[in-house]
């Protein structure tokens, strides 16, 4: 039998879509989408992340998908198959290089997350005395060993799963847990709002500060969140299309991804602000925000220590879907290429994106004077992958599809055929979505 033909496949179209949500939704939506908006003045930020994900993300989105269902291969050999000996095999081997920078430093804060997971099973973190849990936040990440325990029990649970291959591991999983999360971040917003912030978060959230939209560094922010958000630009849904059969349609799953998506990040900004606001938390707090913010919550509420144990437990689970994406990406590509087993590369290459990582988790502490162009180690990879490698690898990604296909495969392969919404995706992707990738790059460098 060929290689091809003992590929894995989904059980069904709805555990594909369940797991490319699972990939989508994680840390990425609770955690870096409230500091990240924090940080870049709220509303004007979302409009903006919102115009990116409708004008570029899903047509990326649908991209990715096309590639993967058509080349049944990982990354690197999704781009050779159908290209072979083109330049286009670089945005294969960006993508493997984004999964490994990722995922070194979204083990090192869902690792926090299981941290707080056990803390509210053991009755819950204790507030500081005068800094309330910014100071419990503080003295953990700064402490050497503990963070990096948690760290590396998430990137072993990872590990685990992509070691048990798709079906049973992957596809199990986010059936579970994805709606348990909704409709708990759905209940704990309704509670937030109760809470006295809830004008001010508002406001913040919803009405924008005009003067925002004048400042490169929001668009910058904002395209990179709506590729980080999505899993996009990396080929984590090139590699999850691969394993789809060809009789699948794609363009309903696109869509169903991305609104799910955009719609858990504003609902956990309706759950987080107005705590940030009733506690006097600073919105632009950074990457510790939820740790600080939500605890607050946990604490004002009868039976808190349940809702925060759920609520870690749900947002470590999200994250070890979106983490087993990104390993999954890089094992694919490793099983393909060295003819490992893949229990060979989730081991290995699970075991080096650790060792990656944890200068990232010491960057808190011990090593808290290093700086990469002003940010510490965990932001600098985190700016370096998500607004850079990210909208490059998806801005060669939109001109692989619009230019290097031909238009009638692209229809073709899309499942969009000749219909008017067919024509419109190939012209965002060949040049909207290229042009605007390249105005936010060349307005943040100062050149536009
Ligand atoms: N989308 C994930 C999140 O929002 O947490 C993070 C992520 C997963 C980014 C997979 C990129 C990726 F390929």
């Amino acid at each position: 039998m060929s290689a091809l033909k003992t590929r894995e496949q989904w059980g069904s179209k709805l555990g594909f879509i369940l797991a490319a949500m699972g990939s989508a939704v994680g840390l990425g939506n609770i955690w870096r989408f409230s500091y990240v908006a924090g940080e870049s003045g709220g509303a004007a930020f979302l409009l903006i992340y919102i115009a990116c994900i409708i004008a570029i993300g899903i047509p990326i989105l649908m991209a990715e998908f096309s590639i993967g269902r058509r080349a049944q291969s990982d990354v690197v050999g999704s781009f050779e198959t159908i290209a072979p000996g083109k330049p286009w095999v670089l945005a294969g081997f960006l993508g493997v290089a984004s999964a490994f920078i990722i995922l070194s430093f979204y083990g090192v804060i869902a690792g926090w997350s299981l941290h707080y997971f056990l803390q509210y099973f053991t009755g819950g973190p204790a507030a500081g005395e005068a800094g309330g849990y910014g100071d419990y936040f503080v003295n953990f990440i700064s402490s050497p060993i503990q963070p990096l325990f948690w760290q590396f029990l998430f990137m072993a649970l990872t590990i685990a799963i992509v070691y048990g291959g798709i079906k049973k591991g992957i596809e199990m999983w986010n059936k579970i847990l994805m709606p348990a999360l909704a409709i708990l971040v759905i209940g704990l917003a309704i509670y937030s709002l109760t809470l006295g912030g809830a004008g001010e978060a508002m406001s913040f959230l919803f009405s924008p500060d005009w003067s925002a939209f004048s400042d490169p560094a929001v668009y910058l922010a904002a395209l990179g969140q709506a590729f980080f958000s999505l899993s996009l630009g990396m080929g984590a849904l090139i590699t999850y299309g691969s394993y789809l059969s060809k009789k699948e349609t794609l363009p309903s799953a696109a869509v169903s991804v991305a609104s799910l998506d955009t719609l858990f990040a504003i609902i956990a900004g309706i759950m987080i602000f107005p705590v940030v606001f009733a506690f006097g938390i600073s919105p632009d707090s950074g990457p510790g925000l939820v740790f600080i913010a939500l605890p607050e919550i946990f604490a004002e509420m009868n039976g808190g220590l349940i809702f925060g144990f759920l609520f870690f437990f749900l947002l470590s689970a999200a994250a070890i879907t979106s983490g087993v994406s990104l390993l999954e990406v890089a094992v694919a590509y490793f099983m393909r290429r060295f003819e490992w087993s893949r229990k060979k590369a989730a081991v290995i290459i699970g075991t080096i994106i650790f060792l990656i990582g944890i200068p990232s988790s010491l960057g808190n502490g011990v090593l808290n004077n290093v700086r990469i162009g002003g940010l510490e180690i965990l932001d600098a990879a985190d700016f370096l992958a998500s607004n850079i490698f990210l909208p490059l690898g998806g801005l060669m990604i939109a001109l692989f599809v619009g230019w290097g296909w031909k238009k009638t495969d692209a229809l073709r392969e899309s499942d969009f055929g000749d219909t008017t919404i067919g024509h419109l995706w190939v012209f965002v992707l060949r040049f909207i979505a290229p042009v605007m990738i390249m105005l936010v790059f060349l307005n943040a460098i100062g050149i536009f």
